[in-house]
């Protein structure tokens, strides 16, 4: 393989990445029809091309606390620096779910170096760009050789346990990130699929987004604006657009609803108001005018419902740490009924 010199010695100009079946092109398809049957877009479709990417990253650019308030921002650092005094061994594996461009597992992964110990990354993430950026991003932190990227879909995958443990032959502490994602995923398909990740031993970072304030429905309310914006809406449109939808065949709306285990969402729906076709390869699918199709969801909870939902599947948090904007937490998490000499 060419080799050529970086800041940090030889690095290899080709990365290996791993693609989970989950991503396979025929289950991707499979995945795309069933949101256009379903009327309900899988997540994941509004990550898939370049154009998309850049649309999402100058949104959470112009509108992600964690980018624009410094103490958002902190939670994070606070988060990090608990987590890291928290390991006792000597390697780690950090596995970051969603990693995005994978900011804030460097931030982790510099921490727990700092620390003396040996580290190891699992970016993983839907899209194979994201996790490539990812991927150059921690290369800052650690070598090639302790870097395992994957490509993969977490709400379809169920092997992920096993693909991650089969990377060692000894045992190494995980800790499994989760950084804006749970509003994206149906609590009651992805946290059993978390939980089975983390062992009695691991642990488990992740953020969510609050409804601030004490009466969840007022809440809502005030966090509506920081979706119904004209960014948001050109990045969600993007899906459509490029099915051959045009942008007079209907409008975007956006609402509060309630969603499952007694938790509310932000809904973004593409409202039909002319007749209108989208055909993938030899399927059609037709939209009545008055017809909708879900495009977008975010959950927001509050912080004691967090603790409750996390509960249902046997985990139970050890800290927590809220922005003063009460927008944002970031949470510590572990397997509940574990006692402490175990850990
Ligand atoms: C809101 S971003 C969060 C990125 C990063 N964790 C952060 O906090 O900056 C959501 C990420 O989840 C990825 N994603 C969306 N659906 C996914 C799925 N089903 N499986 C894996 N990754 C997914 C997207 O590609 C995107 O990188």
């Amino acid at each position: 393989m060419p080799r050529r010199l970086s800041d940090k010695g030889f690095m290899s100009s080709a990365a290996n990445v791993v693609i989970h079946a989950s991503q396979f092109p025929e289950s991707v398809r499979r995945d795309l029809l069933e949101s256009l049957r379903t009327r309900r877009v899988n997540h994941k479709f509004h990550y898939d091309s370049v154009k998309q990417t850049q649309k999402w990253l100058a949104l959470h650019q112009a509108y992600s606390p964690a980018r624009n308030d410094a103490d958002c921002a902190a939670i994070y650092d606070r988060g990090f620096a608990a987590a890291a005094a928290r390991v006792k061994s000597k390697a780690v594996h950090v596995v970051g779910l969603g990693c995005g461009g994978g900011q804030k597992d460097a931030r982790l992964l510099k921490l727990l170096r700092a620390g003396g110990r040996e580290i190891f990354y699992t970016p993983c993430d839907v899209s194979a760009a994201m996790v490539l950026v990812a991927r150059q991003t921690a290369l800052a932190v650690l070598p090639e050789k302790n870097c395992f990227p994957l490509v993969c879909d977490l709400a379809t995958a169920d092997d992920l346990p096993a693909t991650l443990a089969s990377r060692f032959t000894f045992h190494v502490s995980r800790i499994t990130t989760f950084f804006g994602m749970i509003p994206n995923f149906e609590p009651q398909i992805i946290l059993p699929k978390l939980a089975s990740l983390v062992r009695p031993k691991d642990l488990l970072l992740f953020s969510a987004n609050l409804a601030p304030g004490n009466n969840y429905a007022a809440g809502m309310k005030r966090v509506l604006p920081q979706y119904d914006n004209p960014l948001t809406r050109d990045w969600l449109m993007t899906f459509l657009l490029d099915l051959g939808v045009g942008r007079g065949d209907g409008q975007l709306r956006f609402s509060v609803e309630a969603g499952s285990l007694d938790l509310k969402r932000i809904v973004a729906n593409f409202h039909f108001t002319r007749r209108c076709r989208i055909e993938v390869e030899n399927e059609t699918f037709n939209f009545r005018a008055g017809e909708t199709i879900r495009l977008f969801f975010s959950y927001r909870y509050m912080p004691e419902r967090v603790r409750k939902v996390l509960a249902r599947y046997g985990l139970e948090i050890c800290d927590q740490w809220i922005a003063r904007s009460e927008e944002e937490g970031v949470f510590l998490v572990r397997r509940s009924g574990v006692s402490e000499e175990r850990r």
